[in-house]
């Protein structure tokens, strides 16, 4: 039987949305579902990998066979993630995280006023992109979402957050990408890689991922 190529290796895949409090009953998030995510992490898992699945909240079943650690905020992401990156042989970034939260945070439940409001935001730590920054031997793949010029804008998040390779998914069209069961997406790398995936269920885009990531990396036996 084939060996296992990600025996003995440590994986961390994010997933899902991040949500970012206004008050004690609202808040900011998007409409990832995590199934990406969760598809990495099983994919990895099943090639033999110790699997951490960082989750932010979603409505799946926990996989079984890794360590699931639910957070709520891109800070608490942040915070989990960088305890364990050192410790890691691969990253993947596959969560939707916030770039923005509220500015302060309301204690108490926000009254209506009259007319119309407006709310100041701030940045949220760029998690990717202090992964990025802090590599070491690690192999660090990030996703990225955009409605327009994917592989364009994906080259770029690829430079600036110093990943290793990036998932792109062209989130423009509803029946992929955010909650949908499939998606289509362009792996690129370094040296202008570029390889481009058919739409497919994200069970299946997962393994295809890794294997010709492994494979490329020449990691895969
Ligand atoms: O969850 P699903 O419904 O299955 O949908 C899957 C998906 C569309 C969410 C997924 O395939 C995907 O594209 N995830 C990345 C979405 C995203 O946030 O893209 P981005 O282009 O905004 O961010 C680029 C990268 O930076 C991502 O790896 C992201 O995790 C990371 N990032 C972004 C902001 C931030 N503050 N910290 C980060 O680490």
């Amino acid at each position: 039987p084939q060996t296992l190529p990600l025996k003995g290796k440590k994986v961390l895949v994010s997933a899902g949305p991040t949500r970012e409090r206004i008050d004690p009953v609202r808040y900011l998030t998007n409409f990832s579902s995590g199934k990406m995510g969760y598809a990495m992490a099983i994919a990895a898992r099943d090639l033999g990998a110790t699997v951490t699945l960082v989750s932010g909240p979603v409505d799946l079943p926990k996989p079984t066979g890794m360590t699931v650690i639910d957070v709520e905020s891109a800070q608490e992401m942040y915070e989990v993630i960088m305890d364990k990156y050192d410790d890691l042989d691969i990253a993947i970034k596959t969560a939707a995280v916030a770039d923005y939260r509220p500015k302060n945070l309301q204690q108490q439940k926000m009254k209506k006023q009259q007319g119309d409001s407006t709310m100041e935001l701030e940045r949220t730590t760029d998690i990717l992109k202090a992964l990025g920054d802090k590599k070491t031997h690690q192999l660090l793949i990030g996703f990225a979402a955009e409605t327009n010029d994917v592989i364009h804008y994906a080259q770029g998040k690829l430079q600036k957050k110093n990943a290793d390779y990036i998932v792109a998914n062209d989130v423009s069209k509803t029946d992929r990408g955010f909650g949908a069961d499939i998606n289509t997406v362009v792996l690129v790398g370094k040296d202008n890689f570029q390889q481009s995936f058919p739409s497919m269920a994200k069970e299946k885009l997962a393994k295809n991922l890794l294997e010709v990531i492994l494979k490329k990396e020449g990691q895969w036996q």
